[in-house]
């Protein structure tokens, strides 16, 4: 492992971060000064105390914080904002704000760690994807080593990650991420390192807030592909097959199949019955449109089916990758409309590009929020969208249980009331 950690007796000399600061794409190992002793990153954002030096006096609400941040899992549309918000606020209050790069990965790799400015986060807030990377295959407590056989061994490096964090002199580390990532920095809490999370996914499935940021930009994109959809499904007189992403919740689904006008809404949360969707197909010809469009989550099940799946048991991955539902769906579609049946899998296209405005201002107000719960003193804790307000939920309850779509919420009673079906 390259670049181990010094200890804190070098914070405020330039030697804390042991090795260059590794560059992602699009990003520059250059552009970010390596060293604390480089007083250009340090503009707004001035280390208090140095190396050998007490802490300033009073207690913890009038420290001046050394902070870290990270994003976890697969990416969404908004993460830098979250990271430019989350500096800025941090830097007003005279604290330090690092990076770590990859996930977790760089608190084992602490080369990885890269000191973040109002200069370097400048002009990021409307783009897409993280400036810091990230992974979905970076669990500490599971770390995969090749065995010289050519199998894996599986290895807890937890205890390294506490190590590191505290031989860095971190304060507080902002874990941005979903379920998984979150489960994660509500471990490494337990273990001893403060955490203030700030939730994010696509799929909108994080208990505790009303939203996570990346969910109104996916849900976007989704939308606007399902309206190009129309044209050609009715130009050729077919029925198209949507799938789209959300893991085991239907919140993209629903919200992108009733807001561009889907035939058929397919819910994890609501087994589907093919012969009723069928019909509910064939149902259109009686109003003259001889066209369908099928939205489904990737989540979706038959009644008495399992959730179909493309990936299992990847090194260092968890999680299943689920997929596959659309083109089993066209195929028996087809075979029960006589119509012609295509499939589109929208796949990470919904995870791209640049955050709307609404998922803009939400990881805005996350990333200022955190800093705010942070300077209040409050760890082990999740920022949540209460509109019209952020709260502080518990990190133990947002891992315990997903959040999926409500069956008598009003976006449901919206669809049946259009006539859309769900399969039901
Ligand atoms: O959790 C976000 C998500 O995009 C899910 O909707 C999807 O099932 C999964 O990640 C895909 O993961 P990957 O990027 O590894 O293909």
């Amino acid at each position: 492992m390259s670049g181990a950690a010094r200890g804190p007796s070098t914070r405020g000399q330039g030697g804390g971060f042991d090795g260059p600061g590794l560059a992602r794409p699009g990003t520059s190992a250059r552009q970010v000064p390596e060293t604390t002793a480089d007083p250009s990153w340090r503009a707004g954002c001035t280390p208090l105390w140095t190396a050998g030096q007490a802490r300033p006096p009073g207690g913890l609400l009038s420290q001046r914080l050394r902070i870290a941040i990270n994003t976890g899992g697969g990416d969404a549309p908004g993460l830098n904002a979250v990271i430019h918000a989350v500096t800025l606020a941090a830097c007003r209050r005279g604290w330090e704000v690092f990076g770590i790069q990859t996930g977790y990965a760089g608190l084992l790799d602490t080369s990885r760690l890269v000191p973040l400015t109002p200069e370097r986060v400048a002009g990021i807030v409307s783009l897409g994807g993280t400036i810091l990377g990230t992974t979905n295959r970076g669990d500490p407590f599971n770390i995969p080593y090749p065995e010289p056989g050519g199998g894996v061994a599986y290895r807890d490096e937890s205890d390294r990650v506490v190590a590191n964090f505290r031989r860095l002199g971190l304060d507080v580390l902002v874990a941005v991420g979903g379920d998984g990532s979150l489960s994660l920095a509500h471990r490494l809490s337990q273990k001893g390192i403060p955490v203030v999370a700030v939730p994010k996914t696509i799929d909108n499935d994080l208990e505790g807030t009303l939203r996570t940021f990346g969910f109104d930009t996916a849900v976007a994109t989704a939308t606007d592909a399902i309206d190009k959809l129309h044209s050609t499904a009715s130009a050729h007189e077919r029925v198209l097959v949507v799938e789209v992403m959300g893991r085991y919740a239907g919140w993209i689904a629903l919200h992108s199949g009733v807001s561009g006008s889907a035939d058929v809404i397919l819910i994890p949360e609501i087994p589907f019955d093919l012969e009723k969707v069928a019909a509910r197909i064939a149902e259109n010809a009686l109003h003259g449109k001889c066209y369908g469009i099928v939205v489904a989550a990737e989540g979706a099940r038959p009644v008495g089916g399992d959730m179909m799946t493309r990936e299992h048991g990847a090194v260092g991955r968890s999680e299943v990758l689920l997929g596959g539902i659309a083109e089993w769906e066209t195929r028996e579609l087809a075979r029960r409309t006589g119509k012609e049946t295509r499939s589109i899998v929208l796949g990470h296209l919904q995870r791209g590009g640049s955050p709307t405005t609404f998922d803009r201002l939400l990881a805005l107000r996350f990333g200022a929020a955190a800093v705010r719960l942070i300077a209040e003193g409050k760890r082990d804790v999740m920022v949540s969208y209460r509109p019209p307000e952020m709260a502080a939920v518990p990190l133990a309850e947002v891992v315990a249980r997903s959040k999926r779509v409500p069956l008598d919420s009003d976006t449901i009673a919206t669809s049946r009331d259009l006539g859309i079906s769900l399969g039901d």
